[in-house]
């Protein structure tokens, strides 16, 4: 099983969640420089309107920020986006290793259901990641790009995130779930109402 801050010992990797303006900074500036300068988007296409309501991953390599992804969150499935990797280290573990521990974030949180609207001529890359077409639903097109719907099916899993886990692996960070914080060290002070 992965988790945030998973680790690739022998590629040097790791994949953490985004947690402060510092690491958005980190985002942006992988984003710019693939979907930008590389792609060609628009600004006003690529930064949306949707960051600040999603889950981000970073991907380091050897401590450097190379690679980035965002989850968007809905009632019953979760929409992994903005896929992308620094042109100098694609080819690699990189991105699997940060599909893997979005999907594992996903699972844990209870949903069996990830999708992706991926860009048609990756479909058979994102196969390979588990990610299949959505059987009866028609490409579409934005930002330049013929998209296809596809999704991967999660099992459900008995460490999943529920209304009935223990408030206080619920109010942890995101990801960080299994690590006793702040608010867990609070309980030992008395209430004072
Ligand atoms: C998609 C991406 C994240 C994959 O990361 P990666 O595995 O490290 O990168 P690679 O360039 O080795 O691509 C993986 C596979 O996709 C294929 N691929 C990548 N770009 C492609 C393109 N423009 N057209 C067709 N196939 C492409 C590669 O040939 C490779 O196939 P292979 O595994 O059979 O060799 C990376 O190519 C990327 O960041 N691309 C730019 C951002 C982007 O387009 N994101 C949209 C995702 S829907």
């Amino acid at each position: 099983m992965l988790s945030v801050g998973s680790t690739n010992q022998r590629n040097d990797l790791a994949v953490e969640i985004v947690r402060d303006l510092s690491d958005f900074m980190k985002v942006v500036a992988i984003r710019a420089s693939v979907f930008l300068a590389e792609q060609d988007c628009p600004y006003d296409e690529e930064f949306d309107h949707n960051d600040l309501s999603s889950l981000h991953l970073i991907a380091y390599l050897r401590g450097e920020p190379v690679a980035t992804l965002r989850v968007r969150w809905f009632a019953n499935f979760a929409k992994i986006e903005r896929v992308c990797v620094m042109k100098h280290v694609r080819g690699g573990a990189v991105v699997k290793l940060m599909i893997e521990t979005a999907v594992d974030i996903i699972s844990r949180k209870g949903y069996t259901l990830a999708i992706g609207y991926i860009q048609k001529r990756l479909a058979p890359f994102w196969k390979q990641l588990g990610f299949l077409p959505r059987e009866g639903r028609s490409d579409f097109r934005f930002s330049d790009y013929e998209y296809v719907e596809c999704q991967r099916v999660l099992p459900a899993r008995m460490d999943a995130i529920t209304i009935d886990s223990d408030p206080y692996v619920v109010m942890r960070p995101e990801g960080a779930w299994d690590r006793e914080n702040v608010l867990d060290r609070s309980a030992s002070r008395p209430a004072v109402a």
